[in-house]
């Protein structure tokens, strides 16, 4: 999706609408996740959860998934915004913040029940691990 407005608040908006659409059929804990590229673009998912309880997904690491292999030319990450129905504020678990750490994200956006938190990514994960390691 290519956003007009490119406001913390618009990819929160993407978020909520993706926490719609979550798959939690054993956990009940929904949640949606998006993300702004450096390019401007907006990719969301939704945690899909499985019978085989140890494949499920969260819904960060399926909208970084779905950014990584819309554009090899975009795949940097300027925000991610995170959503949950059922947690104010919503957190991405230690793994997804490892994939975010992949794509460079700068911040990471959730929503307290009043209003954004905005945390910059080194806050989320300090003294993180990434490709420029290698
Ligand atoms: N979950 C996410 O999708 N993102 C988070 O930030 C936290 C947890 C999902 C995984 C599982 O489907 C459910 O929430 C309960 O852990």
């Amino acid at each position: 999706m290519k956003e007009g407005t490119l406001e913390p608040e618009t990819v929160m908006e993407a978020a909520k609408t993706a926490a719609s659409s979550a798959y939690a059929p054993y956990s009940h804990f929904h949640v949606g996740a998006a993300i702004l590229t450096k390019g401007g673009t907006i990719h969301s998912g939704s945690n899909v959860e499985n019978a085989s309880y140890g494949l499920s997904i969260c819904a960060e690491r399926n909208a970084a998934t779905t950014m990584a292999s819309a554009d090899a030319e975009d795949r940097e990450i300027e925000l991610v915004a995170v959503f949950s129905p059922d947690a104010s504020p919503c957190f991405p678990c230690g793994a997804c913040r490892q994939v975010l750490r992949e794509f460079g994200c700068k911040e990471v956006v959730v929503y307290d029940g009043q209003g954004l938190r905005r945390y910059p990514f080194d806050q989320i994960l300090p003294n993180s691990f990434g490709p420029e390691n290698l």
